[in-house]
């Protein structure tokens, strides 16, 4: 059996290796390395793969949460609201701005940001919201969408674990994740669903002049070559990742059925085990199976990773630790307000997930962890 890994990046990229060498050391022959021609085509690509009007390339997922939220102009201590559980990036780009941040709870079963808990922390401070698609599923859009427009806030989508799902609107409309909000983020860190060989990002919209904003924002607030009227950042996407990207890009919708073709096999093999809830799928998006997240309700989460471990199956805990309790952004908080985030914290262990499993592995890795169950506790 080849070597089980988190992600196996290597496997994948041998499937398209002359592709890929191709267009790399073409872009070293043009010597067009920043700004070159692939940039252009490959933000054109994309946006047509996501029907959306702009795509603006950057540098990294992290840098295109911080320019959304430079483009909308808010102010110090204006208030965005996010969800407690997720990636710190989403947190950080608040606090390194001088916003606040207010985080908040998620659902327990889909791991996404919670409504009733955003409608809740809404202040006439309130500026936005950033809905983050956690493990490869949108949140809410149609809900979180409404609320916004109620109360006249930006919806920045943190769409970094979820490029490719689908959201399914009541009147049957479907949208791509990142797209509907006033503008979308993501990134192509090489792990994520759409990933390159080093690292990458994407802001998208659908307003022309927010993109126009954007796109000076991301070249040192350069609207005019050599006049700057705007404090920005030099967030570029390079030439080779994108050629890399714009090679990947028209498998993303295989990549990510390979995911969910995983996912069903681990579905299927832990249902009706008494300690393991898998990983619940929205009715009004697609899952696109970034992490594959099962809670572990009997308290022996922690064992069966190092049970795993020994098994050399890699397994990980996203995330260990709550963010309103990160040092860096401590804040007072009820635990009542965060009794999902609290439980999946002690619960979540997320699975090997990527494109290359192949059915031999993901026996070994289901039977393994049904294996401690029954072993240990007289499953
Ligand atoms: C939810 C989320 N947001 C933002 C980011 C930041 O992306 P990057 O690592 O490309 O800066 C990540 C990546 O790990 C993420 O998972």
């Amino acid at each position: 059996m080849k070597k089980i890994q988190m992600v196996d990046l290597q496997s994948q990229y041998y499937k398209i290796k002359s592709e890929v060498d191709n267009a790399v050391l073409n872009v070293m022959d043009s010597a067009a390395f920043i700004n070159g021609p692939e940039v252009k085509s490959f933000q054109a690509d994309l946006e047509n793969y996501l029907d959306v009007k702009h795509v603006i390339p950057c540098a990294n997922g992290t840098d295109a949460l911080q320019i959304a939220l430079m483009a909308l102009d808010l102010k110090e201590g204006d208030e965005v609201i996010t969800a407690d559980f997720t990636f710190a990036a989403t947190v950080e780009v608040i606090h390194l701005l001088k916003l606040k941040s207010v985080l908040v709870d998620v659902n327990y079963d889909t791991f996404i940001i919670d409504t009733d808990a955003i409608k809740k922390a809404i202040t006439p401070r309130t500026k936005a919201i950033i809905p983050v698609h956690l493990f490869g599923q949108c949140s809410n859009m149609e809900e979180i969408l409404k609320i916004a427009k109620e109360h006249n806030l930006y919806v920045v989508e943190d769409n970094a674990q979820a490029i490719g799902a689908d959201f399914i609107f009541s009147d049957r409309t479907e949208k791509k994740s990142g797209t509907m909000g006033t503008i979308g983020t993501t990134s192509f860190f090489p792990s994520k669903n759409l990933g390159c060989y080093g690292d990458g990002g994407a802001i998208f919209t659908n307003d022309d002049e927010l993109a126009h904003r954007l796109r000076g924002i991301v070249n040192h607030g350069m609207y005019e070559r050599y006049y700057h009227d705007e404090v920005g950042v030099n967030s570029r996407l390079d030439s080779i990742q994108a050629a890399i990207l714009r090679k990947k890009l028209p498998n993303l919708d295989s990549y990510n059925e390979a995911r969910r073709k995983a996912a069903d096999y681990y579905d299927e093999a832990f249902a009706g085990n008494e300690n393991i809830l898998t990983p619940k799928r929205a009715e009004n998006s697609t899952h696109v199976f970034h992490q594959y997240t099962l809670r572990i309700t009997n308290g022996k989460r922690n064992e069966l990773q190092q049970f795993l471990a020994e098994k050399e199956i890699p397994a990980m805990i996203y995330y260990p630790v709550a963010l309103r309790k990160q040092k860096a952004y401590y804040q007072e908080s009820d635990p009542a307000d965060f009794i999902n985030t609290d439980k999946l914290l002690d619960q979540v262990i997320s699975l090997p997930m990527h494109t290359e499993l192949d059915e031999e592995q993901l026996k070994y890795i289901a039977d393994s962890v049904l294996e401690f169950f029954a072993s240990r506790y007289g499953e």
